[in-house]
């Protein structure tokens, strides 16, 4: 049986390390280890497992053997979204929980709001100011939080849900940069020391958000309407006992569905905008492809366009913003392409590093969306919605929603990038972000 090794600078470097230079951290990890390595850098409350080979990642998601199982694991995404969120659910309280969401988020249900997402865009495109640079991810973000509010709770302009976006703003403000989001991955620093602590003003955020939810819940079970928001939807859901959610469970499914989809959408979108506006070949194609269809505005037939696809799966590619799956618990002892693995161990699949992999995608730091159209890739080498029993539940809309924003900017806006410097990939909470990325809206 092969040893997995790790690299040899201490923990705290390492994490340090992950927190400040992310991709550096998984490049690194390649060249020491091709295939895996014991990732000290990432805290979920012991050592993290990193696989990353197409055929580690086939056996992790088909999970034939059962011995991989979901884990409410103690780490940074619990002081984010509580207890009853996704992510710190498991067994068949999890597979309950996706049960009842996914086909909430998929097909007909999700298609019908195409028209809605293109009229949020736009009105998001248009309030931005003339002839000034803007900050792309704050724009994305408005976009996709817009979305998400909407589908969560069916409007978007009244003062709760105005203020319930204007709290996401200031939370994932508050740990997106390296000093602030120290706490997130330090748990001796999660102390609340008063509002002028990054922790402090965390907790007191986290507190008016929960009690907006809360009161949402309460008038919506005071005054029950036929409604078809998502959380209409999860609080008409019963399990197969005919119990239906609590107060809190549907505050950790709201959480989870506002934080997640938000910040990963938002970055997507912000990446694809770099990526096209810095090749003047890929826009000219993209536009060619769009003005060819017969039906240039209506969303389904956007969805179906190949080049658009390719260009926001290359996107995905180069910048899978969710850097590896979330870990998985061995149950009992296994063994993952010739590693032994034991019980107890949470191993995870590193999406970043296959995504970059030269023997897979040649080139991999050039943006050849082409490449998108002469192979296809299977899903263990193109992964960046993960996988079986973990797999994103908001591949679809997001998938939707880049496509979208990426089509409308290139057709019915005029944009260019503020500078021509080189825009690298930064963490921000959770994902990996395109930071500093500043464009210029023409008249
Ligand atoms: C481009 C945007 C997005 C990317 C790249 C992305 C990526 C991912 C990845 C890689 C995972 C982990 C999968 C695994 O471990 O197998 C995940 C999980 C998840 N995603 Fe997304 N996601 C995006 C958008 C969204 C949206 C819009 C939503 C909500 C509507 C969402 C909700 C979730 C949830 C709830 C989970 C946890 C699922 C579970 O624990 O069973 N994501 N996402």
């Amino acid at each position: 049986m092969k040893q997995v090794a790790g690299l040899q600078s201490p923990t705290w470097l390492q994490r340090t390390q992950y927190i400040t230079n992310p991709v550096g951290y998984w490049e690194k990890a390649y060249q020491a280890y091709p295939d895996a390595f014991w990732a000290k850098g990432i805290d979920f409350g012991k050592r993290l497992l990193v696989f990353y080979t197409p055929a580690a990642a086939q056996q992790i998601i088909e999970n034939r053997s059962g011995q991989l199982i979901t884990t409410a694991f103690d780490s940074e995404l619990r002081a984010i979204f509580g207890d009853s969120s996704f992510f710190t659910l498991e067994g068949w309280r999890h597979q309950q929980a996706r049960k009842l969401l996914i086909p909430m988020l998929h097909g007909k249900h999700i298609q019908s709001y195409g028209e809605l997402i293109c009229t949020l865009i736009k009105d998001v495109l248009q309030a931005v100011p003339f002839d000034r640079p803007f900050n792309v991810l704050e724009v994305a973000q408005d976009i996709s939080m817009q979305v998400m509010i909407k589908l969560l709770f069916g409007s978007y302009h009244q003062a709760r849900y105005q203020q319930i976006k204007h709290l996401m703003v200031e939370m994932v403000s508050l740990f997106a940069s390296n000093i602030a989001g120290v706490p997130l991955f330090f748990r001796f620093l999660q102390k609340d020391l008063g509002l002028a602590s990054p922790w402090g003003r965390f907790l007191k955020q986290r507190q008016q958000m929960q009690a907006l939810i809360y009161a949402e819940i309460a008038d919506r079970r005071a005054q029950p309407n036929q409604r078809d928001d998502l959380l209409s939807l999860l609080m008409l859901a019963t399990d197969e006992q005919g119990q239906a959610l609590t107060d809190e469970e549907l505050l950790g499914q709201v959480l989870s569905l506002l934080f997640t989809g938000n910040e990963s959408t938002a970055a997507s979108i912000a990446w694809s905008w770099y990526r096209v506006y810095q090749d003047a070949e890929i826009k000219a194609k993209m536009l060619t492809e769009l003005n060819c269809l017969e039906t240039p505005r209506d969303p389904l037939s956007l969805m179906r366009l190949p080049y658009l696809s390719a260009v926001c799966n290359e996107t995905l590619r180069m910048y899978p913003v969710t850097m590896f799956m979330i870990p998985r618990l061995v149950k009992s002892t296994t063994e993952i392409c010739g590693c032994q693995v034991d019980a107890g161990t949470l191993i995870t699949v590193g999406t970043y590093i296959i995504h970059h992999r030269e023997d897979i995608y040649p080139n991999p730091k050039t943006f050849n969306p082409d490449r998108f159209l002469n192979r296809q890739f299977s899903h263990y080498e193109f992964l960046p919605f993960g996988g079986g029993i973990r797999s994103c539940i908001g591949g679809e809309i997001a998938l939707y929603q880049l496509k979208l924003a990426l089509a409308t900017v290139v057709s019915q806006f005029s944009l260019k990038l503020a500078n021509q410097r080189s825009v690298h990939p930064r963490r921000r909470n959770t994902i990996l972000a395109p930071i500093q990325l500043k464009m210029v809206k023409g008249q």
